[in-house]
């Protein structure tokens, strides 16, 4: 009895062990979706930092690389589902949501923030073939961009940057734009109570017409005052945006995407989610005004933002989302426009 009871538990021991073997070379084997065949492709930033697109719009992608992104990013991520949180699933006063960072403080849905919310994704069956992603470095200025930026076929825009006085370098055009609600206390201090400041607001509002304006309402609560305030001003002034609110666990989607591929940014940015939004429905991708180095290739200074007074990044370094863009550039999966632009058109 006792010789086959130990004989059982070897089998068993044995079993359990040949699975926790399989288990870990499979873990070992599984590759990211997105990663190059080369294990780390090697780029030179000082090259990088005088290169100039010079080849015709269009002729700097490889649609099978675009493919390639759009499937990955696509496992992760769909602007159907994942960009706003939809009318149809909260009911007015009743909801609860829960805020994605701690502490995860659960919030009544308010009734302007209920009247703007949209009754599906913006994006639903929509399809561009040009489009233009832009972020805010001081690389902007003197770029003469605008034009070609304004070219593109559909308009992405970071934390509802400044645009008049910088149309030639920026352009107009804005399809989507994105707003964190730190904006009203850095960039329209007073706003609460000062009259002109709330106007100076509205006037930047005004300059989306009626295009799309997206609020991260749900990352932490920290931003609920601004978002009150944010809806009541859209709807007392009858503004005709369109709003989209991120829901809850979007950020945590972008992680999981970028754990799955070959790069690993510390925490997803404004950026990331616009590029994710792009790669799921653009055919080609422009990036400008991304630049995260105090300097360009000439030694000339570079602001953190082209518009405002941030000053400057103090160190020299690669932010792992440069690198990305870099990278995916460089497989023609997407252009990054480092450079003053020419007379071409997206
Ligand atoms: C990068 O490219 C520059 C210009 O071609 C060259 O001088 C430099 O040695 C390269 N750096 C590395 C690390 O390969
Ligand atoms: C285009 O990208 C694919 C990978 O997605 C690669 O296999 C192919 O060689 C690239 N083609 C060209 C012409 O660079
Ligand atoms: C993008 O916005 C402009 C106005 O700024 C508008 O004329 C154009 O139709 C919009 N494009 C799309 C694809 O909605
Ligand atoms: C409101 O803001 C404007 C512009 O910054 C400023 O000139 C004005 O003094 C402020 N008014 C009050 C009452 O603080
Ligand atoms: C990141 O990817 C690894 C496998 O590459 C997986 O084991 C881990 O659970 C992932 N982490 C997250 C947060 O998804």
């Amino acid at each position: 009895m006792a010789v086959r009871k130990t004989c059982f538990r070897l089998i068993a021991c044995g079993i359990l062990i040949a699975l926790g073997v399989t288990f870990l070379i499979t873990q070992k084997t599984r590759q990211p979706l997105y990663q190059f065949p080369v294990n780390k492709a090697w780029i030179n930033t000082t090259v990088f930092q005088n290169y100039r697109t010079n080849e015709g719009p269009g002729e700097n992608f490889n649609t099978s690389e675009v493919e390639r992104i759009r499937k990955w990013v696509m496992t992760y991520f769909n602007p159907d589902t994942d960009l706003t949180i939809k009318k149809s699933q909260v009911s007015l006063g009743k909801s609860f949501f829960k805020y994605e960072k701690k502490p995860k403080k659960k919030v009544k849905i308010g009734q302007y923030y209920y009247q703007l919310l949209p009754e599906s994704s913006p994006f639903l069956g929509k399809h561009f073939r040009s489009c233009a992603v832009v972020g805010n470095s001081g690389i902007l200025l003197d770029s003469h961009c605008g034009p070609q930026i304004d070219s593109a076929d559909f308009v992405f825009r970071s934390n509802l940057p400044d645009l008049e006085g910088f149309e030639s370098d920026v352009g107009t055009k804005s399809n989507f734009t994105t707003m964190n609600q730190p904006v009203l206390p850095h960039e329209y201090n007073g706003y609460l109570t000062n009259t002109t400041i709330q106007e100076k607001f509205v006037e930047r509002l005004r300059l989306i017409h009626d295009q799309i304006l997206h609020i991260p309402a749900m990352v932490t609560s920290n931003g609920l005052v601004e978002t009150q305030f944010i809806t009541l001003m859209i709807v007392k002034h009858q503004l005709p945006l369109k709003v989209t609110f991120a829901p809850t666990n979007v950020y945590q989607k972008l992680t999981k995407l970028w754990n799955d591929s070959e790069f690993k940014p510390n925490r997803p940015s404004t950026g990331n989610l616009l590029f994710a939004l792009a790669a799921c429905l653009c055919d080609q991708i422009h990036l400008y005004g991304y630049y995260p180095f105090s300097e360009d290739g000439k030694g000339r200074k570079i602001k953190y933002h082209y518009y405002g007074n941030i000053g400057s990044l103090k160190k020299h370094k690669l932010p792992e989302e440069y690198r990305a863009f870099l990278t995916f550039h460089q497989r023609k999966g997407l252009v990054l426009h480092t450079e003053p632009c020419d007379d071409s058109r997206l």
